[in-house]
């Protein structure tokens, strides 16, 4: 007993100094799509841009030209992407994150 209330103070602690999403429940964090975006995303894609094929950035008018025109399609590239990006699949993001992270490009990119 006295040994889970230590192991439990510990995870605490550990958890109000980590900046990783690891601890988001245990916070009771909201969801922040900016945040899961440079997470997982802002590595290639800096500010919007695309390191590795600079012809896809997530601005918006390149976005639609390439038929990603809402939070569904962007979903969609992360379920199921194109050559050279990372596949995100619902267990390293889940739907709602997943969802977080596309209105975050919508808003913030153009
Ligand atoms: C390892 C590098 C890498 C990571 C990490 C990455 N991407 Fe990509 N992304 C790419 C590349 C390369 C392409 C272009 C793929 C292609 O040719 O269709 C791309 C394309 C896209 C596109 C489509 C752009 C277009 O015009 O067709 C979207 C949307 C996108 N990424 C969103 C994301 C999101 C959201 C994340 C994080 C959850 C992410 N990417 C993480 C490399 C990456």
């Amino acid at each position: 007993m006295k040994k889970s209330i230590i192991s439990s103070s510990t995870l605490l602690i550990f958890c109000f100094s980590a900046t990783s999403g690891f601890c988001d429940n245990v916070k009771g964090e909201k969801l922040d799509g900016k945040k899961e975006f440079e997470k997982h995303c802002a590595v290639c894609h800096p500010n919007g841009g695309n390191i590795i094929n600079a012809q896809k950035p997530l601005a918006r008018e390149s976005l639609k030209a390439n038929g990603v025109k809402n939070a569904k399609d962007i979903i969609g590239k992360m379920r199921k992407p194109g050559p050279g990006m990372t596949k995100f699949d619902v267990k390293t993001i889940s739907n709602k994150e997943a969802k977080a992270i596309a209105e975050y490009i919508l808003k913030t990119f153009n």
